[in-house]
């Protein structure tokens, strides 16, 4: 809506991952290297978690854009599903032949695609996303997969990506056999503060094609307090606060306009006037908390 005011080709600050407004952060470098790293290498199993809104989805979008001609891919969203779903999905992602049937004979075939895959000198990667869905035994049949390998090496590269949850579900008793074959283990944490401003310019310029000032130092300090460095929510709050300044015909988003926008917020509402705020007790952060609670 606000997109032509301020001259953006589009929208700066959308919620669903696009690779085009990548920014490579320390951390989102890290993950994405991780996993580059372990499938070139056949590691076998990968896993990364981060954050609720941290940007697991948008790193696996990077690497799957990265992956050669010579890897095949299956890029597993819907982990709501049993062992014998999962296989057959596997099974028409990767675009491989395959009559339906039972999970064994499912398997049988999975195995057979991925011996021709290494055959013909191919690597094969299967990413599980939102991999904290993934029932206990759901993830025990994944691991099973992992097991398809010849003497010398891993048939299938498996990629988890998951919320938190997931590292407390691969902690349990029962899933230790599949605890020993994670490889490689990375955590993606929120942006740092000077990240989240970069992040926030980063994204900006690729909308504008411009240097243009659209927020003040201070506002971008103040969406960092409520943020904490989660891309998601910074999106939502710039989004919001960019409107806010067309409606009320401004050229700039000041702080003032930011606090009022968090205080507005959908997330600020729905925890009850609870603030989302880190736990510091700066200016800023009492500030906030005495308008949040008045509004609310
Ligand atoms: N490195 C990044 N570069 C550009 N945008 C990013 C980056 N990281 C996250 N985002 C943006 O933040 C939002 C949330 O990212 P994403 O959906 O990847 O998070 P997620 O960790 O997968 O979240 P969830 O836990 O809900 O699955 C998206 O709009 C995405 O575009
Ligand atoms: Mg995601």
């Amino acid at each position: 809506m606000y997109q032509q005011y301020f001259g953006f080709k589009e929208s700066p600050f959308n919620i669903t991952p696009n690779s085009k407004f990548f920014f490579a952060s320390l951390r989102h470098t890290e993950a994405l290297n991780t996993m580059v790293y372990a499938v070139s290498e056949r590691k076998g199993f990968v896993v990364i978690t981060g954050d609720i809104g941290a940007g697991k989805t948008t790193v696996c979008r990077a690497l799957v854009n990265q992956l050669d001609s010579r890897t095949q891919v299956a890029l597993i969203t819907n982990t709501l599903m049993n062992g014998r779903d999962l296989i057959s999905t596997i099974l028409e992602d990767l675009e491989a032949q395959y009559t339906p049937g039972s999970k064994a004979k499912l398997l049988f075939q999975l195995n057979n695609y991925l011996i021709e895959q290494l055959r013909e000198n191919n690597n094969v990667v299967l990413i599980i996303d939102e991999a904290q869905n993934l029932t206990p035994s759901v993830l025990e049949e994944v691991r099973l997969l992992s097991n398809l390998e010849t003497e010398s090496e891993k048939l299938i590269q498996i990629i988890f990506l998951g919320q938190p949850e997931l590292k407390k579900k691969l902690a349990m008793n029962r899933l230790e056999q599949l605890r020993q074959r994670v490889a490689v283990y990375y955590h993606l944490s929120p942006l740092t503060k000077d990240e989240a401003r970069e992040y926030i310019l980063h994204r900006l310029k690729i909308a504008s094609k411009s240097d243009r000032q659209y927020f003040t130092e201070e506002a971008l300090e103040t969406v960092y307090n409520f943020s904490n460095g989660v891309p998601r929510l910074i999106n939502q709050i710039c989004d919001s606060a960019l409107l806010s300044a067309y409606v009320a015909e401004a050229a700039q988003v000041t702080d003032q306009t930011m606090r009022e926008v968090i205080a507005e917020s959908p997330m600020i509402q729905i925890t009850s006037g609870q603030p989302v705020l880190p736990k510091k007790e700066s200016a800023l952060a009492e500030d906030l908390t005495t308008k949040i609670y008045f509004k609310g």
